[in-house]
This record gives structure tokens, C-alpha cells and sequence, in this order.
């Protein structure tokens, strides 16, 4: 995944794009470009991180006010300076920046090097800019549109020409792209992030589209290449949510604001006097006759699925099943008419999980998308979206995201059980509105101890995450962000399944986080954790009984606020996410962009 960025005003571009990359950082990225034109198309890039392109071109005083730029997540070939972008056409009239994977490079290539082109690197945007150069007349916008006919795969492109230096051509499919309007100046990016210092008045680009930007005017085309009107949306977010607002980094931010992030996802839903609002977002029809559901997800939004899964088997009678987006798409898919899907994603960007969507919905299944990003693909797709009010998530580790999918899917059951059997767990509802309050606590409670407790896991190498019913789904989380972040391996397992293989690995000084906060299951895990204890394991408890001793099962005890059983996880949580943030700065690594992991994942 790439990020492309692009402007054309009055200014000189550079600043622009350099601070655009920046914000779309994020993204990940082994390389970085950008290209401007003042007289000629200047092309400046490097592989490695954006300082290392902020150093080729801080002394330049580059004049030209038209410009793209990249950060590049190389798909095709080595992350070096050649296959960075912006990549030229071999006259060099030509510059292209593209996000996605194009599947038909290869053959094309094949192609173009039969009609005498030759090629200076492994990328494919140098693909896609000597065929815009082939298929160029007089007009740049009809080469891109002849050229991306011929594109497979997913792509966001940015082109500009030295032939028409007033204008950028943007096109895409199935990558992101949005086109921002200033006054007198006009953006591209692959993020509304990127553009939010400058505008929030934005177009997001639908898939086949094309544009011509100028300074001045935005053309919009669509797939047969007939103009079409404009129809800009407001963004809401503002720069300063985007910001750290303090904090030394996004992934401790964004734990912090968990409590604000659920308390938003479930305002207007639940009101004071117990109601739920739902059924304009959920239309009833939507659930009426179903016989399944199923839930697809990749990632940590995959957990949140599995939690999804559990509550609505206390509720319902009807099959309830979960699986990896991944897998599902590629699997015997049992979906028809009267199947609800229910499809969870923060970016709503995520391939797999958009690919998995559209077999089910070939398959007749009515879905339900639940993300973080009203403007992400997911969303438009889906028969019925609820958003997740989690706000920006910029750490590459989901933090918010999941404790308000929760959230979401805690409103979802409970709404599903009355539409389907005309039964509303009260107390689950209460619970829920003294959540936000809740993780609060725990921040406060826990913190310290957590901050201090990671020291111990600096020269781990593994750990194991306990848990029993609904906390094993939590531990599955909570193995997930240690091993993200801090490139610990972490295992989750079912407490009573430690003795069938895993119990081997335990001895003296391995580390394990033992979750107990489900009271009919309590004498049942400490047991497992006592075994632990028996061989050296060094375990920390996340528990909710205060009068339970753990002091023969453990090291140190975490206490979350008593709450309704099935509602623990979003507290619960909240330590293990600690526990990874600490443990990664503790060992110095980069918190909020792991190696090798990127935020949201638009190439299967
Ligand atoms: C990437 C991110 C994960 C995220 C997953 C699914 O792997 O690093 O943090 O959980 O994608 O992303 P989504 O946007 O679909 O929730």
C-alpha cells in the first residue's frame, strides 16, 4: 500500500507535498518521491523514510506550483530509489504516482517492451506512464482514460505532463482517493488526512472516475468518459484529532481516548430512558427472515467479530459463524438472501474484506458494515452501515477502533434480539452507558502498574494469553497487540487447553497474562494459572472480583470495575493494550508504525 499526494495553485508545491506525505505516513512506506514542474518535470526520491527525501530537497528552492508525491509500499520488486515514484514515461514527459497493485503489470510490460519501450525499474506506475505516453494524442486526460481501461487490479493514480502543466489527471479503482477544493489551489491525496490544514471540502473519487485538477476548476468524468457534476462533501474531523495532542505517540493517544470513542458510538443510539435508536441505521427489513449470520473481518476488527459472534449466541437461536475475510472469500461461501452479513472494518478499506463482502452479496447476502470511515468504500457498498464515532485512527495498532466495534456490536445484538425474538437485555444496556466511564477508571487504576510491569517483558520473547469464554476472545486480542507492536510472540489460548501441548513451554520466567473476570469461570482458570505458577510462569491477572484471592496464581493483579459479564472485554482489554505500548517503548521500537505491518491493507 502507497500513499499519493498531489497539488496545483498558485504556490510553490513542495511544502505541500512533503507535509502531505507526512500525514499519510501512516500508510507505510519503504520509499518516498515527489515531482514537480517548473520549466521541466523535476523528479526528486529516495528509498528508506521521508527524512531521507526531506534531505534531497530541503536546500532546493523548488518554485514550480504544480506537483505529485508518493510514499511508496513496493509491491513490485525492491524497496530502492528506482522503483520509488514518481516514475516517468521514456520521453520524461510524462510523471505517474499510483497506490495499488496493478495484476496485468506484467503482461503489459511484456507489451510495451515488444513496441520498443524500455524500463528503468520494477515499478509498476513506469508501466502505467509509458502506456499513458502511447496512448497520448493531444489530450492527457483521454491517454489516462484509454490507459487505465487496459489496468487490472487496484489502483489510484496521479498523472501530470509537461505537455499540460496546468493540470493533474487522478483515476481510480478500488484504491482511495480524494480530491480536496481550496481557493485558488486544489488537492489530491489518497487520505482526506492529508488535506484536512488546507480544506474540508472534499470529492472522494468513485472507482472508474477520472478528473482534470487545475488550479482554478475540477472535470469529472466517469467510466465512459462523460463529464459528470461535482458533488463535494464536509469533513468534520478537525487537524487537531489528527494531532498526538501531547502524547508521545498516536497508539498512547488513542488508548486514551477510548472512553470518548465508545461514549460517541453509542450517544443517539441509547437514550436516557433505556431506548434504542437504531432502526434507521439497521432497517428493520434488513433482518426480518434471516437464518444466519455471519461475520467477516481481518485483523483486530476480526476479534471484535468474535465477540460479535459470542454475544448474539446468548441471544438468538440461529447459526451464528465468524471468519477471516481471507478465508471466507476463498471458502465454500453458504450465503444467500437470508443471510446477514455483518462486515467489520476501521478503514473501510480493507481488500479482503471488501472481496469477501462482494462474494456474499453475489450470493445474495444482505450486509451490514460496521466502520470507522463513512466515506470508505465498505461503507458505500454495504446495504446498511453503522459507523464506529472512534474518530481518526492513526497508530498501525487498532486500539479505539476495537473498543468501539464493540461498542457497535453490543448495540447490534441487542437490537437484533428485540427485532428478532422481541426480548431486550436491560441490564446489558445499562451496562453499556456506564462503559465509557469504566475504561476511564481503568486508565487511571492500571496505568502505573502496567507501565511498571512491562518492564519485565523488555527481553521476552514470547508470552501466552489465558482466558476462558468470552476472555479468551479478549486474550486473542491482547496477543495480537504485544506481538504487533513490540515483536514479542504471543499465543492466545483457552485455559483448559494449556495442558494439550502448550504447558510444554512453560518455565521458569515466561511470560503470561491470565484473564479472570467471568465469574462462572473463575475456579476454572485460576487453576490453569496455578499450574503456570507451579513451573515458573511470571503471570499478571486481569480480574473483576475483588473478593477472590489470586495471590497463589499470580504475580500481580489488575482489577477492572464489576461489570455485566459480556461486557468485560471493553474493559478488560484496555491493561493488554498497555502492556503492548509500554513493552515497545520500553524496547525503543517505532509504537505507531510497526516494521512491516501498515495501517490499512488495500492489496490482498
Ligand atoms: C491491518 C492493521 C490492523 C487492522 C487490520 C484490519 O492489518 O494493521 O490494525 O486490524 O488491517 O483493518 P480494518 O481497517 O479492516 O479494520
Amino acid at each position: 500500500m502507497s500513499g499519493v499526494i498531489g497539488y496545483v495553485g498558485n504556490k510553490a508545491a513542495k511544502p505541500f507535498l512533503l507535509q502531505g506525505l507526512n500525514k499519510l505516513e501512516y500508510r507505510g512506506y519503504d520509499s518516498a518521491g515527489i515531482c514537480e514542474f517548473d520549466d521541466q518535470l523535476n523528479v526528486y526520491k529516495t528509498k528508506g523514510r521521508l527524512s531521507e527525501l526531506n534531505k534531497i530537497v530541503e536546500d532546493k528552492d523548488l518554485k514550480g506550483t504544480i506537483g505529485i508525491g508518493h510514499t511508496a509500499w513496493v509491491t513490485h520488486g525492491a524497496p530502492t530509489t528506482e522503483n520509488a515514484e514518481p516514475q516517468l514515461s521514456s520521453d520524461g514527459s510524462i510523471a505517474v504516482v499510483s497506490d495499488g497493485i496493478i495484476e496485468n503489470a506484467q503482461q503489459l510490460k511484456s507489451q510495451l517492451l515488444e513496441a520498443g519501450y524500455s524500463f528503468t525499474s520494477e515499478s509498476a506506475a513506469e508501466v502505467i506512464a509509458h502506456l499513458i505516453e502511447n496512448n497520448y494524442q493531444a489530450d492527457l486526460l483521454q491517454a489516462v482514460q484509454a490507459t487505465v481501461k487496459v489496468l487490472q487490479g487496484s489502483y489510484a493514480i496521479l498523472v501530470l505532463s509537461a505537455k499540460h502543466p496546468q493540470e493533474i489527471i487522478a483515476a481510480k479503482s478500488e484504491s482511495p482517493l480524494v480530491i480536496g477544493i481550496g481557493s485558488n489551489e486544489n488537492y489530491c491525496a489518497s487520505d482526506v488526512q492529508a488535506l484536512l490544514d488546507y480544506t474540508r471540502e472534499v470529492y472522494i473519487l468513485q472507482d472508474g472516475e477520472c478528473a482534470r485538477i487545475t488550479k482554478d476548476h475540477i472535470e469529472l468524468f466517469d467510466q465512459a468518459g462523460f463529464i459528470k457534476d461535482l458533488q463535494t462533501e464536509y469533513i468534520e474531523w478537525d487537524q487537531v484529532q489528527v494531532e498526538k495532542d501531547g502524547y508521545e505517540h498516536f497508539m498512547l493517544k488513542e488508548i486514551h481516548e477510548q472512553p470518548k470513542g465508545v461514549r460517541e458510538t453509542i450517544a443517539n443510539r441509547l437514550d436516557s430512558s433505556g431506548q434504542l435508536n437504531l432502526a434507521e441505521e439497521i432497517p428493520p427489513e434488513l433482518v426480518k427472515g434471516i437464518n444466519k449470520i455471519q461475520f467477516i473481518a481481518c485483523g483486530t476488527a476480526y476479534h471484535a467479530c468474535l465477540y460479535g459472534k459470542y454475544l448474539l449466541e446468548q441471544f438468538l437461536d440461529i447459526p451464528v459463524e465468524a471468519e477471516y475475510a481471507s478465508e471466507y472469500r476463498y471458502n465454500r461461501v453458504k450465503a444467500d438472501q437470508n443471510t446477514l452479513l455483518i462486515v467489520l472494518s476501521q478503514s473501510g478499506e480493507t481488500a479482503d474484506t471488501l472481496g469477501a463482502m462482494r462474494v456474499a452479496q453475489d450470493k445474495g447476502a444482505r450486509v451490514l458494515a460496521v466502520t470507522n470511515v463513512i466515506s470508505s468504500t465498505l461503507a458505500r457498498e454495504a446495504d446498511a452501515v453503522m459507523l464506529t464515532h472512534a474518530g481518526p485512527e492513526i497508530a498501525v495498532a487498532s486500539t479505539k477502533a476495537y473498543t468501539a466495534q464493540l461498542a457497535c456490536l453490543c448495540l447490534i445484538a441487542i437490537y437484533i434480539s428485540q427485532q428478532l425474538n422481541g426480548v431486550v437485555d436491560q441490564e446489558l444496556l445499562t451496562g453499556l452507558r456506564m462503559i465509557p466511564e469504566q475504561i476511564q477508571k481503568v486508565l487511571h487504576d492500571c496505568e502505573p502498574i502496567v507501565q511498571e510491569y512491562a518492564n519485565r517483558y523488555a527481553t521476552a520473547t514470547d508470552a501466552f494469553f489465558l482466558g476462558r469464554g468470552i476472555d479468551y476472545l479478549s486474550a486473542m486480542e491482547g496477543q495480537l497487540k504485544l506481538k504487533e507492536t513490540s515483536y514479542i510472540h504471543g499465543e492466545a489460548l483457552p485455559g483448559g487447553e494449556l495442558k494439550h501441548g502448550t504447558m510444554a513451554l512453560i518455565a521458569p520466567g515466561v511470560q503470561v497474562v491470565g484473564l479472570a473476570t467471568q465469574k462462572v469461570l473463575l475456579d476454572k482458570i485460576i487453576s490453569n494459572l496455578q499450574e503456570v505458577k507451579a513451573r515458573g510462569g511470571e503471570i499478571l491477572i486481569i480480574a473483576m472480583d475483588q473478593d477472590f484471592d489470586y495471590s497463589n496464581a499470580g504475580n500481580q493483579t489488575i482489577f477492572i470495575p464489576e461489570v455485566h459479564p459480556l461486557l468485560a472485554p471493553m474493559l478488560s482489554v484496555v491493561p493488554m493494550q498497555l502492556l503492548a505500548y509500554y513493552t515497545t517503548k520500553a524496547k525503543g521500537l517505532d509504537v505507531d508504525k510497526p516494521r512491516n505491518l501498515v495501517k490499512s491493507v488495500t492489496v490482498e
